[in-house]
């Protein structure tokens, strides 16, 4: 069977993005593939993080991935800081990737903003580590929202340039997963920004610990224009809040674009906000309840990631100690 691995940042609290984006895809792949699922606190630290919150946001990850249907038991969840393969392949791998490839690393250039000479060497390599994660268990599918995929072909780049500088077919070409309607859920606030954590603004998402009143306040707010809701994808043209709010709610009632634009088109937006906070909720809510209950018990939430890394060093580490004969270094 062919092998899944995703990763999800432990950084501030999960967005709608994240969800409809990743996690709901990663559940129902679980049915065809060999899945591992990763809370990335590696990553997480390329910028700083409070140690105390970084635990907290690290179990929280984990029980909403639980809540949302990530099946502990058939597939891998775990952090990666408790498998080492990680940190050595990457380490590995810094020294195949070239620095012109970082250097044109789109993420990167948004992170670090006009401070690059203060950003950390961590955030630079980042992409890097990404690939380590998901070339350590010789992944076959990544499945991520819209934003991953340069780095996805990055990943591709580093295992053929591998592949090729040692004169093997050791790592198998990586075929991102990205599908749906809502591949890159934009900000409540601007239609043309990415719903992202860090946005300062906390009206810009929902997030998978929103109160229903929250939630509902937030799609109240929710920017939109004056005109109608538009009834043809040609009308989503120069109006791309109202494009966003009808993607998630496709998204979020599992059809297609068309029918939203069939059943809301020439509507106001008054009434198709109320039907999507109620959807968003409906949605949410038995998760939320879910996540309440396991985070109540950190002891089992962490014992699941303990049992995870134990499962991803059996696969990962016998893959690396390969890599490590491949470069030719004494056991
Ligand atoms: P992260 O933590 O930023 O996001 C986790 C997943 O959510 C998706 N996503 C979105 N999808 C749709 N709309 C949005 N507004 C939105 N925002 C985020 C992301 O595409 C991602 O799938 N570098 C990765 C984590 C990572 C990883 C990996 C992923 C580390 N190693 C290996 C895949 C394979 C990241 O920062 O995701």
């Amino acid at each position: 069977m062919n092998r899944i691995f995703s990763g999800i940042q432990p950084t501030g609290n999960l967005h709608l993005g994240n969800y409809l984006g990743a996690i709901r895809n990663w559940v129902r792949l679980q049915d065809t593939y060999n899945c591992v699922f990763c809370v990335v606190d590696l990553h997480a630290v390329t910028v700083w993080q409070d140690p105390v919150e970084l635990r907290n946001s690290t179990r929280e990850v984990a029980a909403a991935l639980i809540a949302s249907g990530v099946d502990v038991k058939q597939h891998i969840l775990f952090n990666q800081s408790q498998v080492p393969t990680h940190a050595e392949l990457a380490w590995l791998l810094n020294c195949v990737t070239r620095m012109g490839w970082l250097n044109r690393m789109t993420q990167f250039k948004e992170k670090a903003g006009k401070n690059r000479e203060n950003a950390s060497v961590g955030l630079f390599s980042y992409p890097n580590l990404m690939a380590a994660d998901i070339l350590a268990y010789k992944t076959t599918h990544v499945p991520v929202g819209e934003d991953q995929k340069q780095h996805l072909e990055l990943t591709r780049d580093i295992a053929q340039k591998f592949n090729h500088d040692f004169g093997v077919d050791f790592f198998p070409v990586v075929e991102p997963i990205i599908t749906g309607v809502a591949t890159r859920i934009m900000s409540l606030r601007d239609g043309t920004a990415k719903m992202s954590k860090s946005d300062p603004s906390e009206n810009s998402r929902i997030t998978m610990v929103d109160s229903a009143e929250d939630i509902a306040r937030k799609i109240r707010k929710a920017k939109t224009d004056p005109l109608d809701l538009p009834s043809d994808k040609a009308e989503f043209s120069g109006r791309p809040e109202a494009e966003n709010l009808m993607r998630i709610y496709a998204a979020l009632s599992d059809c297609s674009v068309d029918k939203v634009l069939i059943k809301f088109g020439g509507q106001q937006f008054s009434t198709f906000k109320q039907d999507l906070a109620d959807l968003a909720v409906a949605t949410l809510a038995p998760i939320q309840d879910e996540m309440r209950r396991l985070m109540a018990e950190p002891d089992a939430v962490d014992a699941v990631l303990r049992d995870g890394a134990q499962r991803a060093r059996d696969i990962s580490e016998p893959i690396l100690q390969e890599i490590r004969d491949i470069f030719g270094f004494l056991r």
